[in-house]
């Protein structure tokens, strides 16, 4: 068994709440995301090659395999109601300057400090989600989403090689689904080779609090099976509000509607996001910059640890693109995926 899976355990076990929003506030959400599509796939956002998509996802690649999008399309899509600690929608200030989860994420850590830092959305309609258990992307001081590849980060993250610079996080993930198939949260709080757990479905307003930068965790499947896969999806397929259905949506590609979701089966998904700080010192070492790493410096590690594992391999000229040097890493620093899964949703026959 790998001791890189032991990495992945959270702080503390995730603790479930309900009615995370208010009504009100719910409301107010979704008319932000009504208003303001079409919204494009969570894969289009955060990968520029499928190579990296497998990094992330901690799978590896048999040699001489080139794995394609095709594997990895999945009708999930996102946008972002406040990034970089500043709400991009002042309608929804309360939702993210929010002390309810304030409190919560301090208890979580049983720490002094907590920033929100992040508030985002995933939006789909029937799909299908055992096949892609994951950790979400961490930052280390000096490094995040703006200067740093997403896979190289959950690298940094498997390698166990930085803690010191990984910054403390925790996250409110709240759902709305009334779908009758599934449409629950996997999780595997005791690390990837244990057992998994379950939040079920249907929920309206239940929440969890976690660190899912250290816990593998995935949307359960829902919806008709059918309607899972629409045909024509593609990378650079969108999903809006539909003007003709009230309540309901649509997945669109290359301008053409691939797919309309009846509200019934639609899923939404907030995720909220806190910096956590054990104590003063730590976060004045975040907020001064005093004790940051560079990308450069990062690579430079994982090359030295490579080196040391054993690993021959030839230094590349771009290690942020280099889909050889990606792949290294990938199978040294991999925890495996989890091996047990929740039994699939059951669909009865109408
Ligand atoms: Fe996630």
């Amino acid at each position: 068994m790998s001791s890189i899976a032991d990495v992945f355990r959270p702080v503390a076990d995730p603790q479930v709440i309900e009615n995370a929003f208010t009504p009100d506030q719910h409301d107010r959400m979704l008319n932000v995301v009504r208003e303001n599509g079409p919204w494009s796939l969570i894969l289009a956002q955060h990968f520029k090659s499928p190579e990296e998509v497998v990094a992330t996802t901690s799978g590896s690649v048999p040699e001489g395999f080139t794995p394609t999008w095709d594997m990895f399309l999945s009708p999930v899509f996102r946008g972002y109601f406040a990034q970089a600690h500043t709400m991009l929608h002042p309608e929804l200030e309360d939702c993210f300057f929010n002390k309810k989860f304030l409190d919560l994420v301090r208890g979580y850590w049983n720490a002094p400090y907590a920033t929100p830092e992040n508030m985002l959305f995933n939006i789909q309609g029937p799909c299908s989600g055992g096949g892609s258990p994951h950790v979400d992307a961490t930052r280390f001081r000096g490094i995040s989403y703006q200067s740093t590849p997403v896979w190289l980060m959950n690298t940094m993250v498997k390698s166990g090689l930085f803690k010191h610079w990984q910054a403390r996080k925790a996250q409110v993930i709240t759902w709305y689904y009334k779908g009758k198939v599934g449409g629950g949260f996997n999780y595997w709080p005791e690390g990837p080779h244990n057992q998994p757990k379950q939040i079920h479905a249907p929920m309206w307003g239940r929440a969890v609090v976690v660190e899912n930068e250290m816990m593998f965790h995935t949307a359960e499947s829902c919806g008709p099976a059918a309607m899972r896969r629409p045909e024509g999806l593609a990378i650079n397929s969108l999903m809006e509000a539909d003007p003709q259905v009230e309540g309901g949506w649509r997945i669109t590609t290359d301008g053409k509607v691939i797919q309309q979701i009846p509200e019934e089966e639609f899923r939404f998904l907030v995720h909220w996001g806190a910096d956590i700080y054990k104590d003063f010192s730590e976060l004045k070492r975040a907020l001064d910059h005093t004790d940051d790493i560079t990308n450069e410096q990062a690579i430079d590690m994982l090359i030295a640890d490579l080196r040391q594992r054993g690993e021959t391999f030839e230094v590349p000229t771009d290690p942020l693109t280099d889909k050889a040097f990606i792949g290294l890493l990938t199978r040294v620093y991999d925890p495996g995926q989890p091996a047990v899964f929740p039994p699939e949703p059951v669909e009865l026959a109408a």
